[in-house]
């Protein structure tokens, strides 16, 4: 990415979290944010997803909790942190394409329920943000993984507009279906024992069914001035 070392808020250490549902549109939000302020970009869905590609490429049962557990620590996950170009690696691999495909879309949650994946994840997803100056997406990251972000954001937006969405991100699959899987994930990210979809303390809550994508930036824009100002005042 740029040689920008400083945001344009002043912040280059900033740590935005947006967190929300499947389909609420946390990627291209917090990639535009990114790419507006000059900060990284950091998609832990991704990270999820490639240690579930894997364990299906591996031939793990993964309703197996016990075999998951196990397997956790061995595959090597490396995410590029560019906005404009987010890349994703497994053992060296680029798995960009293939972990959106419907085989780990229908596997991931079951997967990121299993604590020995979130462990070994979180300490992933810490050392990225280490020093800060990122916009991270997931569910857990205002909660669990960052609850010192200085802004925090959960993203929604009504099912209908989800399915939607998505069903045309993936190119004309059928809308009910579409709703159905999302609504499948949203009940195990939301019902799991560790870590689940929760909005964080101090979260501020944006709802975008009826906003344009532009819209939503410019709110999380419009926090993120306001948290970098109070934090100038304050010191
Ligand atoms: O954002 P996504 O749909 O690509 O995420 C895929 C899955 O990963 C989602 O169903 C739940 C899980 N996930 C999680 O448990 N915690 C996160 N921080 C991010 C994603």
């Amino acid at each position: 990415m740029s040689s920008v070392d400083t945001t344009p808020l002043g912040r280059p250490d900033l740590v935005i979290a947006v967190d929300g549902t499947s389909g609420s549109g946390k990627s291209s939000t917090s990639r535009g944010v990114a790419t507006r302020l000059g900060l990284r970009y950091l998609d832990t869905g991704a990270m999820f997803r490639a240690i579930t590609w894997w364990l299906l490429r591996e031939g793990v049962d993964v309703q197996d909790v016990a075999a998951v557990a196990a397997a956790a620590g061995r595959p090597e996950i490396v995410s590029g942190t560019d906005p404009l170009a987010p890349t994703i690696t497994v053992d060296g691999v680029d798995v960009s394409v293939e972990i959106r495909g419907e085989d780990v879309t229908a596997a991931v949650s079951p997967v990121s329920a299993v604590p020995e994946v979130r462990a070994r994840l979180l300490e992933l997803q810490r050392a990225v943000i280490g020093a800060g100056g990122i916009v991270v997406e997931g569910r857990d990251i205002g909660s669990v993984v960052w609850p010192q972000a200085e802004v925090k954001v959960y993203l929604s937006a009504d099912p209908d507009a989800r399915a939607e969405r998505r069903a045309a991100e993936l190119g004309g699959t059928d809308v009910a279906s579409t709703q159905e899987s999302l609504l499948a994930r949203d009940r195990i990210d939301s019902g799991r024992a560790t870590a689940p979809l929760t909005m964080a303390e101090g979260a501020v809550h944006v709802d975008s069914t009826h906003q344009s994508l532009v819209e939503v930036i410019d709110t999380i824009v419009a926090l993120a001035a306001r948290a970098s100002s109070g934090a100038r005042e304050g010191s």
